[in-house]
């Protein structure tokens, strides 16, 4: 049994938020995000309207479902990554089953934030090894504007997070295509590095509106340690993988990797030695968009005529968890 991956999609929001829009409200600059981290923009949704990350997982499962050739009624798992559902609970997967118009089919959520696709994407090139289930929609799907401290208490975090979704389907082939290996990890010592603490579950009533005042319900981040681990984990994990299937660097057409920041893509790319035309980035356009920034790029690449069908391709992250992992890809 091999997996292909048949078709990939993405979709974000209209709505484009340049650094000068965000120069508007929160004391930051221009020259300080394009600098520190390579982001130009990023989109956000349009608060309070009536589209949630659900909504941006369909739009890019069906893009991934034309370039199949499927139909919603031919997928028989749903897997959803996200840290942002549409509710604290039930989880999207659900949701896009429905708004898909799915059969009635298993559908869950993946609570893997940054490494989400990449957890994801393993648990479904195993479930189709074993037969289990025929096409799977792996989707990554985030909505982290309405919740991010867009003041200048929150502005080291909230300059670098967007909002989008990315999409795979999956099948059994043996046209040469599969997910040849994946390498996952966690060290959950770092959990509360780059976490949201609130809503807190032991807690009566969740929050309380101190909590709010004191912006507990923000994301927050302890970033140059984050960053610190990031270029040093994503290498390791890439080397790793191609050392177990006995491939260099050399053999591989593109690395797609996280996009968190400009400067972790170049230290990745000068740490596994490979020069930038090697290494996806696209964080300048869409900034950082959590679970759904492997399968964005992974798509753009493809589009950009950078890999073909038969080339080796490296998906990998890392984040908060902290997580890490790596996927190599026959395409
Ligand atoms: O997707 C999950 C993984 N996430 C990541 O991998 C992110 C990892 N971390 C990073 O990307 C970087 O650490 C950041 C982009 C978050 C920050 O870059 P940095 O070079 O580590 O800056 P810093 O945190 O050391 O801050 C430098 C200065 C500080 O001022 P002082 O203390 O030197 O006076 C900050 O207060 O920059 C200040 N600063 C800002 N200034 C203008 C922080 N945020 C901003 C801002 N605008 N938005």
């Amino acid at each position: 049994m091999r997996t292909k991956i048949v078709g990939h999609g993405f979709f974000v929001p209209e709505n484009i938020v340049t650094n000068f829009d965000l120069e508007k409200i929160m004391d930051t600059s221009n020259e300080w995000i394009v600098e520190r981290s390579g982001i130009h923009e990023r989109r956000f949704i349009v608060p309070d309207g009536d589209v949630s990350t659900s909504d941006l997982a369909v739009k890019a499962s069906q893009k991934a479902l034309e370039m199949a050739g499927l139909k919603a009624d031919d997928i028989d798992l749903i897997i959803a990554a996200t840290l942002s559902p549409d509710f604290f609970f039930p989880g999207i997967g659900v949701l896009i089953q429905s708004k898909l118009a799915c059969k009635a089919i298993p559908a869950f959520d993946l609570r893997q934030q940054c490494c989400g696709f990449i957890y994801g994407l393993q648990m479904a090139d195993l479930f189709i090894k074993s037969g289990v289930y025929k096409t799977i929609l792996l989707v990554g799907a985030e909505v982290q504007s309405p919740g991010l401290d867009k003041t200048t208490r929150g502005r080291d975090i909230s300059v670098l997070f967007g909002d989008g979704a990315g999409a795979f389907i999956l099948q059994n082939s043996d046209d040469g295509s599969d997910i040849l290996g994946s390498k996952l990890y966690s060290d959950g010592r770092y959990y509360d590095q780059l976490w949201l603490e609130y809503p807190l579950t032991k807690k009566t009533g969740r929050i309380s509106c101190e909590d709010i005042e004191a912006g507990r319900h923000h994301p927050k981040m302890n970033g140059r340690n984050v960053f610190r681990h990031a270029i040093t984990k994503i290498p390791e994990v890439v080397f790793e993988i191609l050392k177990e299937h006995q491939l260099t660097v050399q053999d591989i057409a593109m690395v797609v990797p996280h996009q968190a920041n400009q400067r972790i893509t170049e230290a990745v790319a000068q740490r596994l030695g490979l020069p930038m035309e090697k290494v996806y980035s696209n964080i300048a356009k869409y900034g950082n968009t959590t679970a759904a920034t492997v399968p964005i790029a992974f798509h753009e690449a493809w589009e950009a005529g950078l890999f073909k069908r038969g080339d080796l391709v490296v998906t990998t992250s890392f984040g908060s968890g902290f997580t890490w992992g790596a996927n190599l890809i026959r395409y």
